[in-house]
């Protein structure tokens, strides 16, 4: 296992938490300190929660991230959030080109290849999700879609090392359904191939996060699969016992 990197298990808070729920971000702080050296924790609250979430937490493991940016540095963009103001208020990491914004809001894949850009010119890690709809995996196009995601969501020339990639069903998200763990295997093995073909040696580096209906009652065999180097989850990284008890999964390994 020592030459596998170390596991991040992130949550996206997507648009959930009120100034109530610090306490809960406390609580996943004191727990993930004793994961430290094992298990890397992020957690993507809504942006409104991010300066108050770094100052309360400095000091703790559990780093801060957001759940967007926009792909300009500033202007008339009126209800977007700049890479800037992320960095600005603290924030380490970004998640971008979630189902989400890809299918709800029309997000395309030169969008998101910009705020990777973005992202790391303001010194955000920036976690790229890619993923097929339930009708491309019904087709057999899941490989083909994957690939073409990771070959234009992500810039070219940047060091392999400043990406994480997470890969997650669109039919997965938040419906209680997962892909067989074979398939989670295969398909991570394949993004894996396409990361080297594309960064050469390096890609075999970039973590690759497993994401979609990730729960503490699944996640032991998700987390012993080969290339999968830990998750995004969404609804089960709200309640702080969850979240421990995923990370426990890769912690424990
Ligand atoms: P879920 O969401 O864990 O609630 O399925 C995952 C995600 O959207 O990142």
């Amino acid at each position: 296992m020592s030459n596998r990197p170390r596991p991040l298990v992130a949550g996206n808070w997507k648009m959930n938490g009120l100034s109530n729920a610090l306490h809960e971000l406390a609580a996943i702080a004191s727990g993930v300190s004793g994961f430290e050296g094992a298990v890397d924790a992020l957690i993507c609250p809504p942006a409104t929660l991010i300066a108050t979430a770094c100052n309360a937490l400095r000091g703790t493991p559990l780093m801060i991230g957001a759940q967007d940016c926009s792909q300009h540095v500033e202007g008339a963009f009126t209800g977007d959030i700049s890479a800037a103001m992320l960095a600005d208020g603290g924030a380490r990491w970004v998640i971008l080109g979630h189902s989400e914004r890809r299918h709800g809001w029309g997000e395309t894949d030169t969008d998101v290849c910009r705020k990777v850009g973005r992202s790391l010119e303001f010194h955000l890690s920036p976690v790229v999700c890619i993923g097929e709809t339930e009708e491309q995996m019904l087709q057999g196009k899941t490989e083909t879609v994957l690939r073409q995601q990771l070959q234009t969501s992500i810039p070219d020339r940047i060091a392999a090392a400043q990406i994480t990639v997470a890969y997650e069903p669109v039919w997965a998200i938040g419906t209680g359904r997962i892909p067989v763990l074979s398939r989670i295997a295969d398909l991570h093995g394949f993004i894996r191939q396409v990361l080297r073909e594309k960064f050469g040696a390096s890609g075999g580096a970039i973590r690759i996060l497993y994401g979609g209906s990730v729960k503490p009652d699944n996640v032991g065999d998700i987390a012993r699969i080969g290339d999968v180097d830990g998750t995004l989850v969404g609804g089960a990284s709200l309640k702080a016992g969850d979240f421990l008890a995923i990370s426990t999964s890769f912690a424990s390994r």
